[in-house]
């Protein structure tokens, strides 16, 4: 037997319906019940506090778990809210105004990432989508050939729509 079937309990919608969404909201796990109340628990008892009492290093925290799984360095992986502001805070570190201001994405990237890259032409961004051929595979010749003064190539590891895995 699989030995990962050990933690399918673990996530009761499993138990009532076939779930394979695992890149968007992915099925909770039983957990979360509990990890709520603690939370509320805090915010009730310790108000304020409670963020230099945790919660400011919980991001830190999650992130150094994540990085192991990753095979990072502890402190490599940074938290954000979502996906679409963590490219808002990757982007707000180039300068899109001098000569090498390219950015080069596919269209199969999620359709929010597109949205905000194409707003950064606004700060001066040059914004190349390259179009996959089959919406499956990664035109990588044609990214490659994109990628002179390029400073940013997005690219994520996992295609929302092709369940591509890099
Ligand atoms: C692959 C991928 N990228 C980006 C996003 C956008 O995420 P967010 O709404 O957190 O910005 C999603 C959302 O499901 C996604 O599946």
């Amino acid at each position: 037997m699989d030995e990962l079937l050990k933690w399918r309990d673990e996530f009761p919608i499993l138990g009532r319906t076939t779930y394979l969404i695992s890149n968007s909201l992915g099925a909770m796990p039983r957990g979360v019940y509990a990890c709520l109340h603690d939370y509320a628990e805090a915010w009730d008892t310790r108000g304020v506090r409670a963020w230099e009492e945790g919660w400011w290093e919980m991001a830190v925290k999650v992130g150094d778990r994540i990085g192991a799984l990753l095979g990072a360095a502890a402190g490599d992986i940074s938290l954000h809210q979502n996906v679409t502001l963590t490219q808002a805070v990757i982007a707000s570190c180039f300068d899109f105004a001098g000569p090498r201001n390219k950015v080069v994405l596919v269209d199969m990237e999620f359709p929010s990432i597109i949205y905000f890259y194409t707003e950064q032409q606004r700060r001066g961004a040059r914004v190349e989508v390259v179009k996959s051929e089959d919406g499956i595979c990664i035109p990588w010749r044609d990214c490659s050939l994109l990628l002179t003064r390029t400073p940013y190539w997005c690219r994520c590891h996992m295609f929302f729509f092709a369940a591509l895995t890099l």
